[in-house]
């Protein structure tokens, strides 16, 4: 399955072209609605997370002070829905057969026990996310099992596709036997022992 997405421009995100013309999918998708759904949904998505990214680029060069916290909601939420979306373009196509093959079929039987759960299971799935979302079949590199997920908006409950470097636990179980509520010094401490040079590996790897 590919579910890596190229992007051209690695300055700012973009509208990704589609691999075919938007009336090519009718009767299931029409090209109105393929058209509007590319072109102005997902665009919007491109265009709030760039206008965020440089809001805070801006705001860091003028030394400004930022409303953090609304920002980075904002910005996940339009991030995800562009990721999100640049792979559903590539999910679907024209010219599908009707079952999976390979090693796909093979990981969908192995987990789900037959192509038809599996399809029932992520049906459920789509039918039954409450409000915005998507289902989502996952991938877990760890444990090398196939995982269904089903996302709220464009990013609640969904582990992101993207590399994490660097993380820290603020839960209080992780510094209050320490530091009580004083988690500022708890965080003061963490860059004392951060590991950089690991820090760098995963970046590189
Ligand atoms: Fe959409």
């Amino acid at each position: 399955m590919e579910w890596n997405v190229k992007y051209q421009n690695k300055m700012k995100y973009q509208l990704p072209k589609l691999d075919y013309e938007y009336d090519e999918l009718e009767p299931h998708i029409s090209k109105e609605v393929l058209k509007i759904h590319h072109t102005k949904h997902h665009q919007v998505y491109v265009d709030n997370s760039n206008k965020i990214l440089k809001k805070l680029e801006d705001a860091r060069n003028k030394n400004d002070d930022l409303d953090l916290k609304h920002l980075l909601k904002s910005l996940s939420f339009n991030v995800g829905g562009h990721i999100l979306h640049s792979i559903f373009w590539k999910t679907i196509s024209s010219n599908n057969s009707e079952e999976p093959k390979g090693k796909l079929l093979e990981k969908i039987n192995n987990d789900f026990g037959s192509f038809s759960r599996f399809k029932e299971e992520f049906s459920n799935v789509a039918n039954s996310v409450e409000g915005s979302g998507w289902a989502a079949l996952t991938y877990c590199n760890e444990t090398d099992k196939l995982i269904l997920m089903q996302i709220e908006k464009h990013n609640v409950n969904i582990c992101p596709g993207i590399k994490i470097l660097m993380v820290l636990d603020v839960w209080e179980h992780a510094y209050y036997l320490d530091y009580k509520n004083k988690r500022n010094k708890f965080v003061e401490a963490f860059w004392k022992i951060v590991n950089w040079k690991k820090v760098e590996k995963r970046l590189n790897d």
